[in-house]
């Protein structure tokens, strides 16, 4: 049984569409814990499951590398295999990323390296490129440059605003999610050796 932390900031999608996909005795993924670096409307789906949650607000700290200090004993709290940012909107500082990787990893909304970055569905349509898509990786000590995972490639439609492909790309964003979490699980995955 692979026991997972999923760290988010904000709605949570990719946290309930896993949450949905694991919840079978048949799936070796078990989600231990749900945490957020504030108040996300995400932690809603935890306590539906029966998940606990954790928020370890930056504000309450004096510098980032205090805060993920207890972000990262809370999380050891629970020893989890796998710590997954789906929808972290926080940079994680270089002792985090030593003590988890590479069994932590992220979910992006663009073909990376193309458009990093907290803006990256943003950037995407201020390019004017017409084919985006959606990147799992292990987190390195960059930002969204960690060795990837999976991708897939998302057109971008006439008339689409952030809003509109950003939701297209999710479609995927949690499909990869699944499979990189349930592949890990039965050990045809080797975060190791991506
Ligand atoms: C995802 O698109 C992810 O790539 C980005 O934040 C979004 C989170 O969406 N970092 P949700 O909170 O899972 O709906």
């Amino acid at each position: 049984m692979l026991s997972v932390v999923v760290l988010i900031s904000g709605t949570g999608s990719n946290l309930l569409a896993l949450l949905k996909a694991i919840d079978s005795p048949l799936v070796p993924v078990r989600v231990v814990a749900v945490g957020s670096d504030g108040p996300a409307p995400g932690l809603a789906h935890a306590d539906l499951y029966g998940v606990p949650t954790f928020v370890v607000e930056r504000s309450m700290f004096p510098d980032r590398e205090s805060w993920a200090k207890r972000l990262q004993e809370t999380i050891e709290g629970y020893s989890p295999d796998l710590v997954a940012l789906a929808g972290f909107m926080k940079i994680l500082p270089p002792a985090f990323i030593k003590r988890f990787s590479p069994n932590l990893i992220n979910i992006h909304a663009s073909l990376l390296p193309l458009f990093p970055g907290a803006h990256a569905v943003r950037d995407t349509l201020d390019a004017g490129v017409t084919e985006t898509g959606a990147t799992i990786h292990v987190v390195d000590e960059g930002i969204d440059t960690g060795p990837v995972i999976f991708q897939r490639t998302v057109q971008v439609m006439p008339g689409d605003d952030v809003a509109t492909l950003h939701e297209r790309i999710k479609v995927h964003e949690r499909e990869l999610l699944i499979e990189t979490i349930i592949g890990v699980a039965e050990n045809r995955i080797d975060l190791a050796s991506i």
